[in-house]
């Protein structure tokens, strides 16, 4: 499937904060805290965006962020600047990570799974990079159980994947399960379970 996320978030970059601004305040800022707050130790934020997440992270987190858009990775980098965030932000796709093997405690993604071409392939890679007793915190909106809300999801995928190269309609326990990674938390967070808070272990052999 070809890849249509760079030139999508190349091309939203400039207002993607701007239009999650009324979400942040509602419930994303939220979220983010939860999420991030889980985060600790060596940190990879795989889809860091435009850096929304890193202000949350723990001081004493070593995070680095890793994003194939450019226009997003330069928002985050600038941000990291003015708010004095130390990190290391890359240019980088999730399906092929130019990093170690086993070298993070915590490999984190929000919102990304939808966007990427192959998502299990991204899972497999995460869980790569991910130390065996380390952990997988993902923050997705997911292809939802209930039949009505799922056909909706159907509907109006294409329109998404047009306006933005983003799936509505993406299985992600299915394709957690295909990566081989194991779910040791599910947490539901909104519209029934779209909105998903999943932390896993990568499942695998310490080397
Ligand atoms: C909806 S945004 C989420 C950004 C951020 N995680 C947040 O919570 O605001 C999705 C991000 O994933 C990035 N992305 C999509 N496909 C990717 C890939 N294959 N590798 C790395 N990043 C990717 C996009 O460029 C975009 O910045």
């Amino acid at each position: 499937m070809a890849n249509r996320a760079p030139a999508s978030y190349n091309r939203v970059s400039w207002a993607y904060d701007f239009f999650l601004w009324p979400f942040e305040k509602l419930v994303l800022g939220k979220w983010r805290k939860r999420f991030a707050g889980m985060a600790a130790g060596s940190v990879l934020e795989v889809g860091v965006g435009t850096g929304k997440n890193l202000p949350y992270y723990s001081k004493s987190a070593k995070v680095t962020g890793i994003d194939i858009s450019r226009g997003m990775l330069d928002k985050a980098i600038k941000r990291s600047k003015m708010q004095g965030i130390g990190c290391s932000l890359l240019l980088m796709d999730a399906g092929d990570m130019k990093l170690k093997s086993s070298s993070f405690d915590c490999v984190a993604c929000m919102f990304v799974l939808c966007s990427v071409p192959d998502p299990v392939k991204a899972l497999q890679e995460m869980a790569r990079v991910c130390k065996p007793d380390g952990k997988i915190i993902m923050l997705e909106h997911v292809l939802s159980s209930n039949r009505l809300i799922a056909l909706w999801q159907k509907i109006h995928n294409p329109i998404a994947r047009w306006l933005f190269g983003d799936n509505i309609n993406r299985d992600t326990n299915g394709n957690i399960r295909k990566a081989g990674l194991k779910i040791v938390l599910e947490e539901n967070l909104a519209l029934k379970d779209v909105f998903k808070l999943v932390v896993c272990s990568p499942n695998k052999k310490r080397g």
